[in-house]
């Protein structure tokens, strides 16, 4: 590549899904509202909040609070439900170049269907990001997306519903990550997103209350990635579609390195609230990264992770290694360094 050489970003992240960049937002953590703020037009896809069939409010407060590293929300998803999203909101997303990914929720499978069929011939969806970490009523509570029976059954009923490649979201909230991820590719899924909301709690000790109105709430931010990235990684040998990474990415080294242990995209949710231009930082910071390191096609780097001993591949090549050092007992802390060269 020669200097004056941009390096290429784009990526597919499904049959006929080609985005300029890798970087999209994270369901939830963003409104065509920040187009007042921010181009929006820069950004690979937009990606809208959860619609449901009907109208819905959310929890009760307290619904956010922060943690260390992140935020702890119930906001519960309120929805003003599909049929004003379509009349209303749609439109409002359809004004920008990039494709909108339309995020659907139930509370019963047959309202995943419900939703799907409605949205079938609307023009400007060119997606659908399944979220599977919506309660399942018809089976005491549980997320619909810890049951791999379930997500294969929701996914193959809306994919036989609509044209346009379905995503499946998938929970962390799970033994296995790997299971779930398998389902959804049985059940027809175009792409994967990893991972949503981690569930947590924060007390209040004075008060001896949980500080959420819902007791529980998602984990999100800078202290869900490591866990995040392991969930790609996991999720990206497990099957062969695309996979886009989502877990506390703030900066273009995050975005990096979900997509070295093998993601194809990113959406980026918590950090959006902390910096509004925080995409488009990171889509530049992509393009400096790899225009630095010589590298012409950012899908090179996708799944490039060298695995084995610390020192070795691209951590050394980028001059970053992990020392472990053992005690007698054979407990173990992990010191990572990094040689200044970012
Ligand atoms: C306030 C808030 C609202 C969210 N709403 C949704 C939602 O409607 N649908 C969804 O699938 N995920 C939702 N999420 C989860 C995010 O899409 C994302 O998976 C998660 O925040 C992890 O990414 P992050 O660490 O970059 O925030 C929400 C997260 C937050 C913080």
């Amino acid at each position: 590549m020669t200097r004056s050489e941009q390096p290429r970003l784009a990526v597919t992240i499904a049959p006929g899904l080609e985005l300029a960049n890798p970087v999209m937002p994270a369901s939830g953590c963003f409104g065509p509202e920040l187009g007042a703020i921010v181009d929006l037009d820069h950004l690979g896809a937009l990606v809208t909040k959860t619609i449901f069939l009907n109208p819905r409010s959310g929890n009760p407060a307290h619904r956010v609070t922060e943690t260390h590293g992140g935020m702890l929300n119930s906001v519960g998803i309120p929805s003003r439900g599909v049929g004003a999203f379509v009349d209303e909101l749609l439109p409002r997303y359809a004004a920008y170049r990039p494709p909108t990914i339309v995020s659907i929720g139930g509370l019963s499978i047959e309202e995943y269907f419900d939703v799907a069929d409605r949205l079938a011939d609307v023009p400007h969806v060119a997606a659908l990001e399944l979220n599977i970490s919506c309660p399942n009523l018809e089976a005491g509570g549980l997320e619909i997306g810890a049951n791999p029976h379930h997500v294969e059954r929701v996914v193959r009923g809306v994919v036989d519903r609509v044209q346009v490649p379905v995503i499946s979201k998938l929970t962390p909230n799970v033994t296995s990550i790997t299971d779930i991820a398998r389902a959804s590719e049985a059940g027809g899924a175009a792409a994967v997103t990893a991972i949503n909301a981690i569930v947590g709690m924060a007390v209040d000790l004075r008060g001896r209350r949980t500080q959420l109105g819902n007791n529980t709430g998602g984990l999100t931010g800078p202290a869900t990635k490591a866990l995040a990235l392991r969930m790609v990684w996991q999720v990206a040998r497990a099957i062969s579609l695309p996979v886009i990474g989502v877990g506390g990415i703030c900066t273009a080294e995050d975005a990096l390195e979900f997509l070295v242990v093998g993601a194809t995209a990113v959406q980026v949710g918590t950090a959006t609230f902390t910096r509004p231009d925080t995409m488009l930082r990171i889509i530049s910071g992509l393009r400096a990264w790899l225009a630095r390191e010589g590298v012409a096609d950012v899908r090179e780097l996708i799944g490039s992770l060298q695995t084995g001993p610390a020192g070795h591949g691209l951590a050394a090549a980028h001059g970053r290694h992990a020392t472990l050092a053992v005690n007698d007992y054979g407990a173990g802390t992990q010191n990572t360094r990094r040689s200044g060269r970012r």
